[in-house]
């Protein structure tokens, strides 16, 4: 665990408090309902927990530090503050170095040609995993949601589905890591991970028809094709963005449909409100802590900050915000009068997630093939208390599902 640092002394007493999203008890149990009742805390406070870092509670003040890299550099993105020997490509860089990358990367990757094939795809795996469900139950988080976008993304990058469970191995610690020393073993087992595996592809490249990884040799950055370090870090960012990030928004979007027959069955007879409904479903249960450092000494918001200092943009903070939604915790899919909610789920500013079409894919996906599939599903009766891990994403450590099947 990292040790509580002293408060530095230009943070004043009033607003200090504890907030602790790796290690905190009441995360584990209510994490929504615990971050809910951060409303009452100052717009900005500081946390001496995690090497002590600063905490924004407002939408505004959120989407300022997303949107601001003079101010809050992405150049320090974890928190703790981790080893800054991995880079990861675009997300470490600040405007203007990042906007060659983003542009190569949105034009290439996530082009309609990278992602031709997403929609059956994402269907077919969906419902191979459904298939190797217990008939009528399963463990979601396990059986579902760590695979699907695993399998989702290893396809687009031609790699082995047998590579799963490696992959696995070091998300889990880059996310779940407690310590500092954790997350950068997690960071260390991807890199040599990604190193490897890119070197084997690079030896034969035409082999690999991966879309997304035949975009990868396609790109030009700036009109020059990328080197290898540029290419693994790339590569081991989309791995370390894009997998567990859905896995936790499928974990509590799936309790909640399990947990409400009223939400669940307007949208089994609405298939077509799905989208909105999923906007206000990842408004409602944001999931990430996203870190930067203040780029120079500065008064934000009425707070003195000093270069360097940790500062935390929180999704789930936004979303819960009270001052910015009516009854933050409750699910409306008429909030915005039929129209998308405009959260922070996907962050804002240049660094808006690249991936969030990929997401959105299969979210919905998830909701319109299993929901029609899982007659009055529930959580199962003897599932226990339902927690979640406190990290950098939150995600529920398990969840049982049961439903009807036909006799
Ligand atoms: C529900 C799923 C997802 C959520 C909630 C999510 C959330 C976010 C957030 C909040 C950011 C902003 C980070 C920042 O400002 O520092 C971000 C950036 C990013 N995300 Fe996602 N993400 C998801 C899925 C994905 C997927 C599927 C991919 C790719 C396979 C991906 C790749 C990225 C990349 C590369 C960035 C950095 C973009 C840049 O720096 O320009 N994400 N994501």
């Amino acid at each position: 665990m990292t040790a509580p640092a002293t408060v530095p002394d230009h943070v004043p007493a009033h607003l200090v408090k504890s907030f602790d999203f790796r290690n905190d008890k009441a995360i584990s149990s209510d994490p929504y309902g615990y971050i809910a009742s951060l409303n009452d805390c100052p717009e900005i406070f500081f946390s001496p927990d995690l090497g002590g870092y600063w905490i924004a509670r407002s939408t505004d003040a959120i989407e300022e530090i997303f949107a601001d890299h003079e101010r809050f550099t992405a150049t320090s993105l974890a928190i703790p503050k981790r080893d800054a020997s991995v880079v990861l490509i675009p997300n470490n860089f600040d405007p203007p170095k990042h906007t060659a990358y983003r542009k190569a990367m949105a034009n290439n990757l996530f082009s309609p040609r990278a992602l031709a094939t997403i929609d059956p795809d994402t269907r077919a795996f969906t419902l191979k995993l459904f298939d190797e469900f217990t008939p009528g139950r399963c463990e979601f988080v396990s059986e579902f949601a760590y695979k699907l976008p695993i399998d989702t993304f290893l396809n687009l990058m031609g790699a082995d589905l047998s590579l799963r469970d490696q992959c696995l191995s070091w998300i889990k610690l880059i996310f779940r890591g407690q310590t500092v020393e954790e997350t950068n073993q997690g960071f260390i087992d991807a890199f040599s991970w990604v190193t490897e595996w890119l070197q084997q592809q690079l030896a034969n490249p035409a082999a690999n028809q991966g879309p997304m990884f035949q975009a990868l040799m396609r790109m030009k950055i700036d009109g020059k094709r990328p080197d290898f370090d540029d290419m693994r870090s790339m590569t081991l960012m989309l791995f370390s963005g894009g997998l567990d990030t859905i896995t936790s928004q499928m974990t509590h979007i799936m309790r909640f449909l399990a947990e409400n027959p009223g939400h669940r069955d307007y949208l089994l007879q609405n298939p077509s409100a799905i989208p909105v409904a999923l906007e206000e479903l990842l408004r409602r249960f944001g999931i990430s802590f996203i870190g930067r450092a203040a780029a120079k000494d500065q008064v934000f918001r009425g707070v003195v900050m000093k270069q360097g200092d940790v500062v935390c943009a929180g999704t789930p903070i936004a979303g819960l915000d009270a001052d910015q939604w009516h009854n933050p915790l409750e699910v409306d899919f008429d909030r915005a009068g039929g129209r998308r909610v405009k959260h922070l789920g996907f962050g804002a500013g240049p660094h808006l997630c690249i991936g969030a079409y990929l997401a959105r894919k299969q979210l919905t996906i998830m909701i319109e093939e299993l929901l029609p599939r899982m007659p009055d599903l529930r959580i199962a009766p003897d599932a226990g208390a339902i927690e979640s891990h406190a990290g950098a994403t939150l995600m529920l450590k398990k969840l049982p599902l049961e439903w009807n099947v036909a006799t």
